[in-house]
């Protein structure tokens, strides 16, 4: 069975987030059960470095504002699955984020360099790109590829089903009207039933309309996306489609996420814990933290947004200090985020520590060194740090929200009695609830050492791997 996704990024060529992990993972995984699995990407900087033995298949001309656009084809680096790549200099060759220019603003061709992907897509499942391959599903991810399945409605002659993976429904892709004409998206589609959305054009929600079936990641968010408090204006267009959506939780690829990795200071396992107490050691040097602290050893990897409390979390700190206990933080964010944290480092040296900026190394070192990671998200499609924690044995702090409520088991009586608990679960949304689940999580690493140990391996022995996931959609391509 012949799949196409189309998706902006993928790990480990371009990334700024989750999703980058799951392209980087999930196609290999569905190939590993012999599906012929092909992605399609866009021409930016590190697809072109990053993909191995680039060949033009068709020059396509100029389209969307390029003079000249090619698909070309490669393999990528790690797994050698095929991938197309749309090479249009002017829209792509841009170095930096790949959303946004170096003003931190969005490029304001953003409609036509996305429009592209999915236009694209449309006229390789049509076979008019690569008539040697045609894709037998076409898979499409979050509002940058949203478009997608509005293109192969249009066309007339093509009936390849489609699946939309929503992997955060708070990027709506919201662009002017008066954009339509350079969409090429005719006036029948510019109204509450189609792509409008408040006087604008949403490119999630023409991949929430159009799509034969839409996935969310986790089982949670599909039922919260449906409630006007998780839905973001569109839950209203998720209920009418309730019967055509489905939450598949992400996986984690294992081969780069395991306390055996070469990024960390000792490898360690399930079996034989003292090298996580190396790596901790290695982090509270690598950022001149005390090692004598009482409490634990908190971190962050995260987008530093209100998305993922880390308001919330800035508000606690005193609390956490009282503990005792550290905190490390990876991130890049909000202006005001930022600066809240590299205060709160400066003003308290040994025991808080800030690194503003991205760095896939440094955020192995963090899952590996720390005894907690802290994910207080105000809400959270599935969250992926919470589970590379897990396998480190490091125990995720989190807010039962989306993933997070699927994937943590709460330390209480109950769960530890049955000897299932892996994490610290709090509930409401505020700093009240959050310092009073960290000052208990303190209280255990304190009090009950051999408890924290016990709960470590019940975490490290968690197996989020793609199998299941990968097996739920292969299913759901073939009911289509
Ligand atoms: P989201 O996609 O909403 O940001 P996820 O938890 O799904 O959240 O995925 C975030 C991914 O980005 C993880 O792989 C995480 O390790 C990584 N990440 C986030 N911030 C940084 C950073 N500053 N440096 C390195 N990796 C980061
Ligand atoms: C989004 C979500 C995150 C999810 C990731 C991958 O970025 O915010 O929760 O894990 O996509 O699906």
């Amino acid at each position: 069975m012949r799949i196409l996704h189309v998706a902006f990024e993928i790990f480990p060529l371009v990334k700024t987030g989750g999703l980058a992990d799951v392209l980087g993972s999930l196609p290999p995984a569905l190939a590993k059960r012999g599906l012929d699995v092909r992605v399609l990407l866009p021409g930016l900087p590190g697809v072109l470095d990053g993909i191995v033995g680039l060949q033009t298949v068709t020059r396509i001309g100029p389209v969307f504002g390029a003079a000249s656009v090619t698909l070309c084809v490669g393999r990528l680096p790690d797994s050698h699955l095929p991938a197309y790549v749309i090479d249009a200099p002017f829209l792509f060759r841009r170095k930096g984020n790949p959303y946004v220019g170096p003003d931190g603003q969005d490029w304001d061709d953003n409609h036509r360099r996305f429009g592209l992907l999915g236009w694209a897509a449309a006229h390789l499942a049509a076979g008019e790109l690569d008539p040697e391959w045609i894709p037998e599903v076409v898979h499409a991810h979050d509002w940058h590829a949203g478009l997608t399945p509005a293109y192969i409605m249009q066309n007339p002659s093509l009936s390849v089903p489609t699946v939309f993976t929503i992997h955060n429904l708070a990027f709506r892709g919201i662009f002017p009207m008066e954009y339509h004409n350079e969409l090429d998206l005719p006036m029948r589609r510019l109204n509450p039933r189609g792509v409008e959305f408040h006087g604008n054009i949403s490119f999630m929600k023409a991949g929430m309309v159009y799509s034969n079936r839409i996935t969310t990641v986790s089982p949670s968010y599909a039922r919260e996306i449906c409630t006007p408090e998780f839905g973001c204006g569109l839950d209203g267009v998720m209920r009418d489609r309730a019967v055509d959506l489905s939450g598949i939780l992400n996986g984690v690829d294992y081969a780069v996420w395991n306390p055996d990795d070469t990024e960390i200071a000792k490898p360690y396992s399930i079996d034989d814990l003292a090298g996580k107490k190396a790596c901790k050691l290695d982090l509270q040097l690598e950022f001149s933290l005390s090692t004598q602290a009482r409490g634990p050893l908190f971190a962050v990897v995260s987008r530093l947004t209100s998305q993922k409390g880390m308001d919330l979390l800035l508000a606690v700190l005193p609390e956490l200090l009282q503990e005792g206990a550290q905190l490390v933080v990876l991130g890049t964010g909000e202006g005001e985020l930022e600066d809240g944290f590299r205060y709160a480092a400066s003003t308290n040296p040994d025991n808080i520590a800030v690194y503003i900026g991205y760095d896939e190394s440094m955020s192995h070192r963090f899952m590996a060194g720390a005894d907690i990671l802290l994910v207080p998200s105000r809400f959270e499609p599935c969250g992926l740090t919470q589970l590379y924690a897990l396998r480190y044995g490091t125990l995720p702090l989190v807010r039962r929200v989306g993933g997070l409520a699927d994937t943590v088991v709460d330390v209480n009586d109950e769960n530890l009695a049955a000897d299932s608990a892996t994490g610290f679960v709090f509930d409401e949304a505020t700093r009240h609830a959050l310092s009073s689940r960290i000052r208990e999580a303190c209280a255990f690493y304190c009090n009950d050492e051999a408890g924290w140990t016990k709960v470590q391996r019940n975490a490290m022995r968690q197996d989020f791997s793609w199998d299941d996931s990968a097996a739920n959609y292969e299913q759901l391509y073939r009911s289509l």
